[in-house]
C-alpha cells in the first residue's frame, strides 16, 4: 500500500528530528484516569504497568508515522465520550445502530465503547496504516476478544483501487461515523462518508454544513 502522511513526511517514514521534538513529549509518568482505567479494568493491565505498556506502544507508533496525536499521547483521551451527545451515541449503539470510526489509529475509541457496554461486533474503524491496527490489539490486549472489523486503507483511493476496496465495501452500512482529527482540505472524506452512510441526503447535509464550520 501506498504511504501517505502529512505532507512534510511524503517519503520519509521515519521520524523526522525536528518534529520529534515538537510533536514528541518525553518523560511521561501518567496517563488520564480514563485509559488508566479502561487499561487496568479492560486490558486487565497491572497498574505500575500501564504506563510504561503505553509508552511502549506509543514510541512504536510515532516512528511508523510522527502524527501529534500519537507523540503527544492525544490518544490517551477519548475524545467521543467528551462529546456532548455522547449519551445519545450510546443509545443509539447500544439499540444496534453501526458505528465507525474513521482513522481510528489505535482504535482507542471503539475499546471505550466496549467498556461502556457496546457489543464489538457493531463497530468498525479503519485507517491507512495496518500497523497502528495491530498495535491496537496490543495496547489493549484484545486481539482474542474483540470482534470489532477494522479495516486498513485510503480513504482517499479510488474505491476499485486495491488500497481504497476495503473501505468501498463499509458502503451503505453505516449509521454513525466519528471522525477525530482527520478530515482533509478537500472535500474526499465527506464524499466518502456520504457514501457509506444510511441516509446519503440528510447525512450530506449535515456534513456540508459541518465541514462548513469547521
Ligand atoms: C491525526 S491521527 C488521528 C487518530 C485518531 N482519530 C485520534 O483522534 O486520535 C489521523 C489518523 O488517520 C489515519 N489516516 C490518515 N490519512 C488517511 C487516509 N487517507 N485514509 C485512512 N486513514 C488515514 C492515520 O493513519 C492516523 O491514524
Amino acid at each position: 500500500m501506498a504511504r501517505h502522511g502529512p505532507a512534510i513526511f511524503e517519503g520519509q517514514p521515519a521520524v523526522d528530528a525536528v518534529l520529534k521534538q515538537a510533536w514528541y513529549t518525553d518523560n511521561i509518568d501518567s496517563i488520564p484516569d480514563g485509559a488508566r482505567h479502561l487499561l487496568e479494568q479492560y486490558s486487565k493491565s497491572e497498574p505500575e504497568e500501564v504506563v510504561p505498556h503505553v509508552v511502549k506502544m506509543r514510541n512504536k507508533a510515532f516512528e511508523i508515522w510522527s502524527y501529534a496525536c500519537i507523540g503527544q499521547m492525544r490518544f490517551s483521551t477519548y475524545n467521543l465520550s467528551l462529546l456532548p451527545f455522547y449519551s445519545r451515541v450510546l443509545e443509539r449503539v447500544r439499540s444496534g445502530a453501526i458505528l465507525l470510526d474513521a482513522g481510528c489509529c489505535f482504535g482507542q475509541e471503539i475499546r471505550y465503547l466496549v467498556q461502556d457496554g457496546v457489543p464489538s461486533t457493531q463497530l468498525y474503524g479503519f485507517d491507512l496504516e495496518p500497523e497502528f491496527i495491530h498495535l491496537g490489539y496490543q495496547l489493549f490486549r484484545d486481539r482474542d476478544r474483540v470482534q470489532a472489523t477494522f479495516v486498513s486503507g485510503d480513504i482517499l483511493a479510488e474505491p476499485t483501487a486495491p488500497e481504497g476496496q476495503e473501505i468501498a465495501g463499509l458502503q451503505g452500512q453505516m449509521n454513525i461515523i466519528f471522525a477525530s482529527s482527520f478530515l482533509y482540505s478537500d472535500n474526499k472524506p465527506i464524499d466518502y462518508f456520504v457514501r457509506i452512510s444510511e441516509q446519503h441526503s440528510a447525512a450530506k447535509a449535515k456534513l456540508e454544513s459541518l465541514y462548513t464550520l469547521t
